[in-house]
C-alpha cells in the first residue's frame, strides 16, 4: 500500500465515525491536493498524504494539548511512524505557528516540526483554504470569513486565523497563479 493510501486510511480512521463533517472537509482537502501534487514534483506524495492527514489532531482519541496542528503531528510521528516531511508539514499547516504562540506552544511547535518553507507550504495551505468544512471548492476569502463566525470573535482560533489571513491569502495567490498559468 502506498503513502498517501496509508494516509487516506488512518484519516478515515481516525475522523469518519467520530466527527464526520472533518472526514468530509479532509476528502475535500486531499482531492484538491491530488489536483494540484504535479505542481511540487517530488513532494507530491508527502503533500497529498499531508492533505488527507492534516486535521487528524481533532479526533478525540487524539487530543493532548487542544492544538489540532501539534495534537496530530505528535501521533504521525509517535504512533503512526508517518514520514518526517509529512509530520512537519501537519504540524505547520494553514499558519500554525501563529496559533501555536497565542497557545504558548510555538518553542515546542518549531523545536519538533521544522516549518517547512515555499511552493510546498503554500500548496497544503491552498487546499485547505479552498476547502469548505463539506469538503466543496469554496474562494479563501468566503473560507475565511466561515471559520472567523464558527468560532467567534475573542476566540483564540479565530484571532489566529484574523491574524494568518495575510498569509494564507498570499499563499493561495502564489498557488492560484501557478494553476491557471497567470
Ligand atoms: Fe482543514
Amino acid at each position: 500500500m502506498d503513502q498517501v493510501e496509508r494516509a487516506r486510511d488512518l484519516t478515515r480512521l481516525l475522523l469518519a465515525e467520530s466527527i464526520p463533517r472533518r472526514w468530509t472537509h479532509s476528502q475535500g482537502v486531499g482531492r484538491k491536493a491530488e489536483s494540484i501534487a504535479n505542481l511540487v514534483g517530488n513532494d507530491a506524495s508527502a503533500l497529498v498524504s499531508a492533505a488527507w492527514l492534516h486535521d487528524v489532531g481533532y479526533a478525540p482519541d487524539l487530543v493532548v494539548t487542544g492544538m489540532h496542528q501539534l495534537d496530530g503531528a505528535r501521533y504521525l510521528r509517535d504512533v503512526a511512524n508517518a514520514d518526517d516531511l509529512v509530520c512537519r508539514l501537519v504540524a505547520n499547516h494553514s499558519c500554525a505557528f501563529i496559533e501555536a504562540r497565542h497557545r504558548r506552544l510555538l518553542d515546542e511547535l518549531a523545536g519538533e516540526f521544522p516549518p517547512v518553507e515555499g511552493l510546498l507550504s503554500d500548496a497544503l495551505t491552498y487546499a485547505d483554504m479552498t476547502t469548505s468544512p463539506d469538503g466543496e471548492p469554496v474562494e479563501v476569502h468566503g473560507r475565511l470569513a466561515e471559520i472567523l463566525a464558527r468560532y467567534g470573535a475573542g476566540d483564540l482560533v479565530a484571532e489566529s486565523i484574523r491574524e494568518a489571513s495575510p498569509l494564507i491569502i498570499g499563499s493561495v495567490q502564489r498557488v492560484s497563479a501557478l494553476v491557471t498559468g497567470a
